[in-house]
């Protein structure tokens, strides 16, 4: 059987996701919320953190079992890094193809605004699969010095008043990094726990130099490794 895994803090790999489970008609997955990882064909959609893999995905790709994989990561227009070739070496399974996929950048509350009709190549890969190479990608040099503590400095997450202690944040978080609204050292700021909060009690801000940082030099390239 094949399926499609997804990790998503702010919704849009989730998004993606089901597009290709309609497109595709593969049924998808949620990766912090399945256990049974046996599958034939897997494609894994998933956000590119710090021009790295969040640290969920990593621990995804060590367990899974897969005999064929693929690869779909969503990124803030900013730099998808090496991902890709990331993925490829970590996880087990052939690798039949990659794609990385702008959208907007959750840090700056932009919309998933992704142009499905580019993504027809790899579609058309995962229907008819045959071994693909991933071609090694650039990524910054201060890319892997303490990722998730700089974006910590950057970007602040605040409980307010409307916080009913409902323990959702806490049972959806896939960091154990948060106790009803109250946020520990080890979040990754991905947002989940903003994001689906049914009372809307926290808030995020992100800092102006990250803001500048992130506004300067964007790109919105479609990138194929297949
Ligand atoms: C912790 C974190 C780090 C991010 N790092 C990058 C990055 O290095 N490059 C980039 O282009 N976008 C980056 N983004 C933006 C996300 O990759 C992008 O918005 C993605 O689509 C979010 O997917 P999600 O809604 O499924 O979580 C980052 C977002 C977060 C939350
Ligand atoms: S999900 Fe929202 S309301 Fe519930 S405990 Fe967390 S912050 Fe409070
Ligand atoms: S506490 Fe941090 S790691 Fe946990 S859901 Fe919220 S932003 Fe993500």
């Amino acid at each position: 059987m094949d399926r499609i895994f997804y990790f998503s803090g702010s919704g849009k790999s989730k998004r993606l996701a089901r597009f290709f489970s309609k497109e595709l008609n593969i049924e998808c997955f949620d990766i912090t919320k399945t256990n049974d990882l046996d599958t034939e064909t897997a494609i894994i959609v998933f956000p590119v953190y710090c021009q790295n893999l969040p640290e969920p995905v990593i621990d995804f790709f060590k367990r899974l079992k897969a005999e064929k994989v693929a690869f779909a990561a969503t990124y803030g227009k900013k730099s998808y890094g090496n991902v890709i070739e990331d993925a490829v070496k970590i996880s087990s399974g052939k690798f039949i193809g990659g794609v990385c996929v702008p959208c907007g950048h959750s840090f700056l509350s932009e919309e998933d605004d992704f142009d499905f009709k580019k993504l027809t190549p790899f579609i058309e890969r995962i229907k008819n699969p045959k071994t693909a190479f991933p071609e090694k990608g650039r990524k910054d040099f201060y890319a892997d010095f303490v990722p998730a503590q700089r974006t910590r400095i950057g970007v602040k997450i605040k409980k307010n008043d409307n916080c009913i202690n409902c323990g959702k944040c806490s049972e959806n978080c896939p960091m154990g990094a948060i106790e009803n609204g109250t946020i520990n050292k080890n979040c990754i700021r991905c947002l989940r726990c903003v994001s689906d909060c049914p009372e809307k009690a926290l808030e995020f801000q992100t800092l102006w130099f990250m803001k500048a940082y992130l506004l300067a030099e964007r790109k919105n390239e479609t990138k194929f490794y297949l």
